[in-house]
């Protein structure tokens, strides 16, 4: 099984990024993370990480007939982006979401999730664990 792992702006700035609200845990950790899940479970795991729209539409498109799932957490973009949401429904490819952050204890901007319209779940306020949490579903369910 391969599965595609998206990650939106400012994500590569974790560990630096407003600690008390990401976490400690640095962006090598995330990279760390995810290629144990990958070792642990089996699974071919490709990680993209941009801070441009485009990109994202660019490499979720690109997924289409090469991965069989996505693990996405746009940012910022999750907020404001239909282009991301339209892509994902485009490939419709099984999708979770995932937020480092508890965004429902967050400002009401954050409330919405464009990108989460088209996917099957939501994983927030776990911290990076929440990628691990969202590929073993995925692997639990389609591989
Ligand atoms: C985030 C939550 C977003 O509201 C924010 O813009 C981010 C990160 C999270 O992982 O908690 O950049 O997606």
């Amino acid at each position: 099984m391969k599965i595609l792992v998206i990650n939106g702006p400012n994500i590569n700035m974790l560990g630096i990024r407003e600690p008390d609200i990401y976490g400690k845990n640095d962006y090598n950790s995330l990279l760390k993370l995810l290629r144990d899940t990958s070792q642990a479970l089996d699974v071919e795991i490709e990680h993209f990480q941009s801070n441009h729209e485009g990109e994202i539409v660019d490499q979720i498109q690109a997924a289409y007939g090469q991965s069989d799932a996505i693990v996405i957490n746009p940012a910022a973009y999750t907020h404001t982006s239909i282009a991301i949401l339209d892509a994902l429904k485009a490939v419709a490819l099984p999708a979770v979401e995932v937020h480092i952050s508890d965004v429902d204890n967050r400002e009401s901007f954050r409330q919405i999730s464009y990108a989460g319209l088209a996917c099957e779940k939501t994983i927030k306020g776990l911290g990076i664990e929440g990628y691990r949490l969202a590929i073993q579903y995925l692997y639990e369910k389609y591989a």
